[in-house]
């Protein structure tokens, strides 16, 4: 059994990892963390706990947690997470981190888009992002993951076949994205208060959102030049998923089944990115780790429409995909 830590545990990207973990047979949870003062148990923040694990939140540190586990899922805002991973990687643990502080590879970048100096800027740019279907070789026994954001994963997996390929123009891409009002978190913000964005689609963020270098450096990787994308995310009055639409214009005319081959031959032994020929919708990856794409040509225009569950491939699903990996489990085990 591997011992566990759950990080920033009263959230909503942590009680996903929960339910997932505590039906992993090679994982049992040691600890959970909270800044909430009287170490409540844990049923007493999320109900649907009671009788599943019986554990009190503690606000521990990090010597304390690496003390306590052998992995630790940092289920943080970023900024608070590096500060926490940091000592706990130098101490031995090994880490799967939720939050954006280690994805970027330069700490410039990280501060013109996230507005602070990161805490840890020696590790950036080596450390491993965690999506196993681009970077599975180098998860494989990591000692630190970052753990991709929820819209970069509906984005770039659509997109990154074609890109490799050489068949769409890097500096055309067009990302719509829908999220559900989870993908903002549990913590309370304005925006995501009922009355304002119930019976409301709203975009936000336009140019400036966070997830925008993140989902460029990856597409650019595999691209192997530049990648410019206009990504404008909206809020949609519902719980959970993501709908990713992009636009892109081929370097040369391409057929709507050899885009979708491409997918096809591109994802064949992936265990959770379907290529579908329908048109997804959010409900049919809905508590699944799986995200399905799809491909259609609009006016010599190619367009991939993907959608995945923020909570689970766009997160927990995800970070457990990737301790499996790091630990040497079937990758499918618990997801
Ligand atoms: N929600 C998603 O769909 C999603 C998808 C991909 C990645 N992520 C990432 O996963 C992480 C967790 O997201 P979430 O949606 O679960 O957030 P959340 O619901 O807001 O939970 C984060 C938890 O971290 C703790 N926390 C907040 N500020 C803190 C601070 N300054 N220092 C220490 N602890 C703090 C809070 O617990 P206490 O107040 O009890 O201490 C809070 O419950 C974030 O980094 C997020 O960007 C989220």
């Amino acid at each position: 059994m591997t011992r566990i830590a759950v990080l920033g545990a009263t959230g909503y990207a942590a009680l996903e990892l929960i339910k997932i973990l505590l039906r992993h047979p090679e994982a049992e949870i040691a600890a959970v963390t909270s800044r909430q003062e009287g170490r409540p148990h844990v049923a007493m923040i999320h109900p649907s706990l009671t009788g599943r694990l019986d554990l009190r939140l503690e606000d521990l540190s990090p010597a304390e947690v690496s003390a306590r586990a052998e992995c630790v899922f940092s289920c943080l805002p970023h900024g608070a997470s590096a500060a926490m991973v940091s000592p706990i990687v130098d101490a031995g643990a090994r880490v799967v981190d939720f939050s954006a502080d280690y994805r970027l590879n330069d700490a410039d970048v990280f501060a013109e888009w996230y507005g602070q100096k990161h805490v840890d800027p020696g590790r950036l740019g080596k450390v491993v992002y965690g999506l196993p279907e681009l970077y599975r070789r180098q998860i494989v026994g990591a000692t630190l993951v970052a753990n991709p954001g929820c819209y970069p994963t509906a984005a770039i997996l659509p997109l990154a076949p074609f890109l490799k390929a050489g068949l769409i123009d890097p500096k055309s891409i067009i990302i719509d994205s829908k999220s559900g009002i989870s993908g903002a978190g549990r913590t309370m913000k304005l925006t995501t208060h009922y009355p304002e964005c119930n019976e409301s689609v709203s975009a936000y963020n336009v140019g400036r959102h966070r997830h925008t270098p993140e989902i460029e450096q990856i597409l650019s990787a595999a691209a192997g030049t530049a990648v410019e994308a206009i990504f404008t995310p909206h809020l949609v009055p519902m719980d959970r998923g993501i709908l990713a639409t992009c636009y892109a214009r081929p370097i040369s005319p391409i057929s709507e089944e050899t885009a979708l081959q491409t997918l096809r031959d591109f994802y064949a032994d992936e265990p959770f990115v379907r290529v579908v020929d329908h048109l997804p919708g959010t409900k049919d990856s809905l508590g699944t780790n799986f995200c399905d794409v799809t491909a259609r040509v609009v006016r010599d225009r190619l367009l991939t429409i993907s959608c995945l569950d923020n909570l689970v491939k766009g997160a927990s699903g995800a970070a457990v995909q990737n301790f499996n990996l790091m630990f040497g489990f079937p990758e499918t085990t618990a997801l």
